[in-house]
Formats: structure tokens, C-alpha cells, sequence
């Protein structure tokens, strides 16, 4: 345990079949004007927009919706919601969705009375947020960000062609969070792939740096396993509740920072793949899977003992008569057959990547790095793998 550290999580997590029965409760502690903000349209299918719209009114709160937010939001968007938060004094903003919702409302609760250009403020210069802070509530209905219990924002600005994240601090995390797997149930396949990788690819965004024994890496490690345990039988039977709790529950654990609480980390994996994404606008997880295979074979001989350990811990390869790099290697090629198994994608063309868009990503991607730091065109030689894969 070589760094210190401090320690912080007040979103309430309501978990199970029931947990909408809290909502109403929860609408007690805040004021009368709610924004409703959702996406293109799958909370309707799945009648939970009706089920919240009818438990708001009993409530007898005002209620303001923001609809539409895309995958990827953009910083357009949040500027709209900031402006209706403004106009109607929302006391609470209740994100109902994916990832992509929850982090839009929570730009625009860091945004909305903002003095000066948020996006500049918050998301390229990383500043503290000075200004008041409108509560964000979540109802998640897709397991693989950890947006439901963190402060984290991803958001895309179109007009410079960035997408960048930040982690606020605690006080931007959703104040509650209701979490039912069942409503995970109707995600397309593609969707439900897609957040299975990013849970899996944020923990070992966390796990592959540092060389010292911390507890972290242990966490991380048994998580993984409970993760691709239960994907498993999620993709063969989708509405295995168990299976959906276990990915839901573990997604919210795996985002979280409490997984890499007193390490260094990487994150490279994710700044290759927001550029990727802010360029081609593909599904995060599928962004990060294709990115994964070949930037993990370009840097393993770098952390050696941790890849050595990644295969033997977490996908169980047997070391007899082989060297390290055998073994290292036999770890994520037993990934690469994990990710083919369940349909997650490889190639950054079938992602909507042209090949002049590959020095563009290069360039326009962050540099952090684990065990070892990344030049551009390192970068640029990985997104080529990624593209003929
Ligand atoms: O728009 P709707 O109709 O809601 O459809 C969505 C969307 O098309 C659909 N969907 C969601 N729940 C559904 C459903 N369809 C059927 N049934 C359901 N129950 O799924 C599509 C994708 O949704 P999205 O919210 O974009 O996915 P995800 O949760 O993967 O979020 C991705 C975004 O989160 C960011 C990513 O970069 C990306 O912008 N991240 C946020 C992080 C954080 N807050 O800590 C960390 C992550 O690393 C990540 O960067
Ligand atoms: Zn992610």
C-alpha cells in the first residue's frame, strides 16, 4: 500500500427486483422540480418511463424532461439540458438509462450555472467546480460504465472533436442510484457485450501498472473472474437474473475508484479509445476490446510478473514448462477467445475507423501509460493491428 489515500462514496444504492419502491421516498429529500433525462427512446419500450412518470405525479412534482441524449453525448447537448435546468430551477436531474445518460446529466449539473465556458473549465482544464451543483439521481438500465455510483463524465465535443472524461469529486456522484437488473434484460446483445468489456477493461486499466502487493490487485483479480463467470451465462441465457445481478453489481464495483485505491494505474487503453470514439462514434466497450488485443501485446514485456500473474489468476493458464512470455501471452490470447466468444468486436474498421482517420486518433490521444508510456506513433502502430485485425 505505497500511496495514500482518501476515500469518499455518498451515493445510496438501491439493488433488486423492488428498488424502484424507493424512489418515492428518496423524491421527499428534494425540491418540486424534476428533470427527467433519458435517451432515444428504450426506457419507453420497457414501460419504465410511464411506471416514473406516474410515481413523479402521485409525487406531486413539476416535471421538466430532457430527451434524446446519444450515445456519446456531446457537449451541445449538455448545454441544452443546462439551459433547462436554468429556465425551470430543477432541484433534482433523475437520469434514466445507460452510461451515456447519467454522465450527460451530470455535466450538466456541474454546467448549468457555470460562470464562463464549462467545457473549458471542466473538461480540458480539469478545475474544481465552484459553482452550485444540482443533485443527479440515476436509474440504470445498462451495466458497464459504474456512472451510477461515480463522478464520472465522458463527454464529446463535436465542434473540436474531443471526447474527454474526468472524475469529479464525490459530490457530483448520483446522490442515490436504483439498480434492477431487469431492466437490462431488453439490451441488445451488442449492448449488453459492449458493457461487459468496458467493466472489465476499467479494472484492468487499474490492475496493469505498479510492481508493489496491493490489496487493489486481489479485489481486481476476483472480480474479473465473477465478471467473465457470469457473462458466460448471460450471453447463452440473457435474462439469467442471477447472471445480470452478478455483471450489474460487479460494473458498479469495477468503476468505482475503491478498485484502485492505493495504486498507480494506466487508463491509455480508454484515451485511445474516446479518441477512437469521438472520431467514429462507436459503442465504448467494442472501442475498447479492439484497442485492448494489440496494446496489451505491445506492452506486456514491460509489467512481465503482472501479465504473468493476469494469466494464472484470472484466466487460469497452467505455467508448467513454459517461459514467462509464453505464459503472459497465453493470458491474453485466453482473453481474445473470451471476447470472441461473446461477440465482442475486434476490428476498428467494422467500428467505422477509415484509415485516414488512424494519425488523426494517434494524435489527438491523451498519453498516460501503465508500464509503459506510449509515444503517438506507438499509438498509431496499435490502431493499425486494431484495423487489419
Ligand atoms: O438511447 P436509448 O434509447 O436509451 O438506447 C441506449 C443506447 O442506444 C441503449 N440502451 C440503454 N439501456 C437499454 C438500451 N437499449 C435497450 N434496453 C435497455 N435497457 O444502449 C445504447 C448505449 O447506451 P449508452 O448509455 O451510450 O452506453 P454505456 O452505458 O456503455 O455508456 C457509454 C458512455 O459512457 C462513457 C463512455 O465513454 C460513453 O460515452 N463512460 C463513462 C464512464 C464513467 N461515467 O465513469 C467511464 C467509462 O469508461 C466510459 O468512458
Ligand atoms: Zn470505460
Amino acid at each position: 500500500m505505497n500511496i495514500d489515500f482518501t476515500y469518499q462514496n455518498p451515493t445510496t444504492i438501491y439493488f433488486g427486483k423492488n428498488a424502484i419502491d424507493n424512489l418515492s421516498s428518496e423524491l421527499n429529500n428534494y425540491g418540486d422540480t424534476i428533470m427527467l433525462a433519458y435517451g432515444k427512446g428504450a426506457i419507453k419500450k420497457i414501460g419504465l418511463y410511464d411506471q416514473v412518470i406516474s410515481i413523479l405525479e402521485k409525487n406531486g412534482k413539476n416535471i421538466v424532461e430532457l430527451s434524446g441524449i446519444m450515445a456519446n453525448p456531446t457537449y451541445e447537448k449538455v448545454m441544452e439540458g443546462a439551459k433547462l435546468v436554468r429556465e425551470n430551477n430543477v432541484d433534482l436531474i433523475l437520469a434514466i438509462g445507460g452510461g451515456s445518460v447519467i454522465d450527460c446529466a451530470k455535466a450538466i449539473s456541474v454546467s448549468a450555472y457555470c460562470e464562463g465556458d464549462a467545457w473549458t473549465r471542466y473538461w480540458i482544464q480539469y478545475e474544481p467546480v465552484d459553482n452550485k451543483i444540482v443533485p443527479v439521481a440515476s436509474i440504470l438500465t445498462l451495466a458497464g460504465t459504474g456512472s451510477e455510483m461515480n463522478g464520472g463524465s465522458v463527454i464529446t465535443n463535436e465542434e473540436v472533436k474531443l471526447k474527454n472524461g474526468r472524475v469529479f469529486p464525490a459530490n457530483v456522484n448520483p446522490v442515490f442510484s436504483i439498480l434492477n437488473p431487469e431492466y437490462t434484460f431488453s439490451l441488445p446483445t451488442y449492448q449488453m457485450v459492449s458493457g461487459i468489456f468496458d467493466m472489465m477493461s476499467h479494472l484492468m486499466e487499474a490492475y496493469f501498472s505498479g510492481e508493489d502487493d496491493v490489496t487493489s490487485d486481489y479485489l481486481i483479480e476476483g472480480l474479473l473472474r465473477s465478471i467473465i463467470h457470469s457473462a458466460k451465462i448471460a450471453v447463452g441465457n440473457p435474462t439469467d437474473y442471477e447472471a445480470r445481478s452478478n455483471l450489474m453489481w460487479s460494473s458498479t464495483l469495477a468503476m468505482n475508484p475503491i478498485m484502485g485505491l492505493s495504486k498507480t494505474q494506466d487508463w491509455e487503453v480508454h484515451m485511445i479509445e474516446h479518441q477512437l470514439g469521438a472520431y467514429t462514434d462507436c459503442a465504448h466497450g467494442m472501442g475498447l476490446a479492439a484497442v485492448s488485443l494489440p496494446y496489451y501485446r505491445f506492452i506486456y514485456k514491460y509489467g512481465l510478473d503482472k501479465f504473468v500473474r493476469f494469466a494464472t489468476q484470472v484466466w487460469n493458464v497452467d505455467t508448467t514448462g513454459k517461459s514467462k512470455d509464453e505464459v503472459a501471452l497465453e493470458g491474453i490470447d485466453a482473453m481474445e477467445q473470451f471476447i470472441k466468444e461473446c461477440g465482442i468486436v475486434t476490428n476498428i474498421k467494422e467500428l467505422g475507423a477509415t484509415e485516414e482517420m488512424l494519425p488523426l486518433i494517434a494524435n489527438s490521444t491523451v498519453i498516460l501509460g501503465g508500464y509503459k508510456v506510449l509515444t503517438a506513433d506507438e499509438i498509431l502502430a496499435i490502431l493499425k493491428v486494431a484495423y487489419t485485425a
